[in-house]
């Protein structure tokens, strides 16, 4: 195994897009970031050197992180900011992981244009489960402000702006050529005729789920979130943000240009607009002038409508595990938690914080907690400490009251209580958590993502779930592995997996206006006396707050 070295200088620079040059956080002057390349049982050692104006941290999307939860990065979880002018080293190792994951910054909404792919091949000389492609293509679906995104975040965490307030959608930081003045920047992808290759689509969009597919080209699933997958043909795939998906397509058709594309599935059905972006697959053999040929204008490809809800929970409950896993069968912890949206009541309905509907401010919560980000520690170091009065351990398991999720919620449940409350697991308990979009403001696909873990899908549906009936439909046998699962809007989603990592471990929406509103909390799985159980000591230049 190898150790890779790499300084991540985070430093705005000019990034000049649809005609306008805009001062941008980027890594290492890069926007994308840099792509990191590693094989399993590597590890990378990555100095954050902090050039910006505001405090920042790092996120590994997606790695365990097994009993090194000082590495994970997400702000006032697992450490403080690195502030300006400031370093922080990231180390860790892959372990028993391949595909492809993603690094984004983790606080506030920085990720915008503060992320990258990572990809993770097989150790060397052991195979992929599936016909070596020719070539292997990252596919980074994203987002573009003309203001700056922090300004925009202030802006969505009052007036709930989200999701349609980005200028044009993009492909490796790309918009495509619908946009204006982006036509000779648009991603091209040169390919063989009759070559296969590998495309590693990640869904790093701030607030958008979405649809994405080739012109006449199926789509061969093999993984998703670094788990493989049973393969499947598909012609489009629904991706929300922080999932990755890894697709095999092979260039078999009339050699020309073929538009990828990809748009909003918005369930909510908000008004949306600037949601679509595309970059050219472009066959090398294409004739130069003939219809389809090299000048011509590339075929389109057929999308699911922006509220097909049918088609996203049709591609999503495709996915299966290869053969048979592993997964808990005794439950230890029977969670049961509602996600879903809120309005608390102003005192001064004339603030500018306060544009939700009758003068109330928008938020969001698991079980009616709306999640509070402490400030003057981290969770983790707080708890490694003993210091108290960071964070309580009485997250509720359950709701505080049961009520149809789906249909018309009490009144005392829009306001929900805000507090920074953790919930306590113990090493090696087997969990269950079912997820259960409310219908309080809108109904709406909540992607929820858990730090430190994977876990099995083992089960969705819409409208309330019912405890008695539908365990009995649970895959027990061959669910798919994920770190980010989309809650079906007005539906559930349930997840297995085991406590075997030890740290503070963040589980929130990764809609970031939703996570700006506390749709967030943090599972505390206890540090045992083993070896495997207890998390290593911090590094020494863990940043403070
Ligand atoms: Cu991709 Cu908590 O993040």
């Amino acid at each position: 195994a190898e150790t890779h070295y790499h300084d991540f200088v985070i430093q705005a620079r000019p990034v000049k897009r649809l005609c306008r040059t805009h001062s941008t956080i980027t890594v290492n002057g890069l926007f994308p970031g840099p792509i990191l390349q590693v094989r399993d049982g590597d590890s990378l050692v990555i100095k954050a050197i902090n050039n910006a104006r505001y405090n920042i941290t790092l996120h590994w999307h997606g790695i365990r992180q097994l009993r090194n939860p000082w590495a994970d990065g997400p702000d006032r979880i697992t450490q403080c900011p690195i502030q300006p002018g400031r370093s922080y080293t990231y180390r860790f190792t892959i372990q028993n992981q391949e595909g492809t994951l993603w690094w984004h910054a983790h606080s506030r909404w920085l990720r915008a244009t503060v992320y990258g792919a990572l990809i993770i091949r097989p150790k060397l000389g052991s195979p992929y489960p599936f016909p070596m492609p020719r070539s292997e293509i990252p596919i980074l679906l994203g987002e573009w402000w003309d203001r700056n995104p922090l300004d925009v975040e202030r802006i969505s965490d009052f007036t709930g702006a989200a999701p349609n307030v980005s200028d044009a959608y993009t492909i490796n930081g790309q918009p495509g050529d619908l946009y204006r003045c982006s036509k000779q920047e648009t991603e091209r992808f040169p390919v063989d005729a009759g070559a296969t290759i590998l495309l590693r689509i990640i869904n790093s969009a701030l607030n958008q789920e979405l649809f994405f597919a080739v012109a006449n080209h199926r789509m061969t699933v093999v993984a998703v979130d670094a788990s493989y997958t049973k393969p499947f043909t598909t012609p489009f795939i629904m991706i929300a943000p922080g999932q990755t998906t890894d697709v095999l397509i092979t260039a078999d058709q009339t050699p020309g240009r073929y538009y990828m594309a990809a748009h909003a599935y918005n369930s909510a059905n908000a008004p949306f607009d600037n949601t679509t972006t595309t970059a050219i697959l472009e066959y090398k053999s294409a004739p130069c002038n003939a219809k389809n040929g090299k000048s011509s204008t590339p075929i389109f490809p057929q999308l699911p409508g922006f509220n097909d809800t049918n088609s996203a929970i049709a591609f999503t409950s495709s996915l299966r595990s290869p053969s048979k896993v592993k997964v808990p069968l005794q439950i230890d912890h029977n969670l049961f938690f509602t996600v879903g949206l809120g309005l608390i009541n102003c005192t001064n309905p004339n603030s500018p914080r306060c544009q939700g509907p009758n003068g109330t401010r928008f938020t969001a919560s698991i079980n009616n907690v709306s999640f509070v980000q402490p400030r003057r520690n981290s969770l983790m170091q707080a708890y490694y400490q003993g210091q108290p009065g960071i964070f309580t351990t009485d997250f509720p398991p359950v709701p505080p009251i049961q009520f149809d999720y789906t249909g018309n919620v009490p009144r005392g449940l829009w306001q929900p209580v805000k507090a920074t409350k953790v919930y306590k697991l113990k090493f090696g308990a087997k969990v269950q958590i079912v997820f259960q979009d409310t219908s309080i403001v809108t109904i709406e696909n909540h992607p929820m993502h858990l730090h430190g873990y994977h876990f099995a899908v083992i089960g969705s549906g819409f409208g309330n779930f019912n405890p008695r009936t539908d365990p009995a439909k649970f895959n027990l046998i061959d669910p798919p592995f994920r770190n980010t699962i989309g809650n079906p809007p007005g539906g559930w989603v349930a997840i297995r997996f085991e406590a075997d990592n030890p740290g503070m471990w963040l589980l929130h929406c990764h809609l970031d206006s939703h996570l700006n509103w506390g749709l967030a909390m943090a599972f505390l799985v206890e540090n045992g006396v083993g070896k495997l159980q207890s998390v290593q000591p911090p590094p020494l230049d863990l940043p403070r707050c």
